[in-house]
């Protein structure tokens, strides 16, 4: 029998030359990830996938000093002991996420722009508004301020999806999105 090891390499022609389908196929799939590859830099631009918010480094002491203005300036209400805060229109917003609170609860006004930021005092945290498709990071250290214009009413949780510790499930905030007469729900939803 015919034996051979990694030192002595095996006689005579013991390959062939890859068949002209795998040859098509791997051209196919190089081609394939040129086209994801594009795809990312692409979606920045064109798919709005990706927001350019303002990003700048902020003190968390600062931060939290900034968004207690922020609430003692806007305050409307108290919500389960966090405070209801009504910016006016145009104005920056504050959100402050801390092991295991979201601070304050932010009432917005529909078909208004804000700049929302968003900083963590301790921990990553992750901000995701239940229903609606958007998830952020939370970055201690971080100040991500987000250009927003609420589209819809209603009254919106927000949703910690960034694991931070043994309360990271409890970690719910909450924005209400109200109409320009301070109505929550949709006309047709507050009639049922
Ligand atoms: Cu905050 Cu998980």
């Amino acid at each position: 029998m015919d034996t051979h090891t990694g030192l002595q390499s095996p006689k005579g022609i013991w390959w062939k030359p890859a068949h002209k389908a795998e040859r098509m196929w791997v051209g196919i799939a190089f081609g394939w990830c040129m086209v994801l590859f594009a795809m990312m830099p692409l979606w920045h631009f064109r798919g709005g996938q990706n927001p350019a918010g303002i990003r700048r480094r902020v003190d968390p002491a600062a931060y939290y000093k900034r968004t207690m203005e922020f609430i003692k300036t806007y305050q409307v209400g108290v919500d389960h002991g966090i405070p209801v805060v009504a910016p006016p229109p145009g104005s920056e917003v504050y959100l402050m996420a801390q092991q295991f609170q979201w601070t304050p609860v932010l009432r917005l006004q529909l078909n208004t722009e804000y700049t929302l930021h968003l900083s963590a005092l301790d921990v990553n945290h992750g901000f995701s508004l239940f229903p609606v498709n958007v998830n952020f990071q939370v970055v201690p250290g971080y100040d991500y301020g987000l250009r927003v214009k609420p589209t819809e009413t209603g009254d919106f949780r927000i949703i910690c999806n960034e694991f931070c510790g043994i309360g990271h499930h409890t970690m719910v905030g909450r924005v209400v999105v109200v109409d320009s007469l301070g109505r929550e729900l949709k006309p047709a939803r507050a009639v049922q």
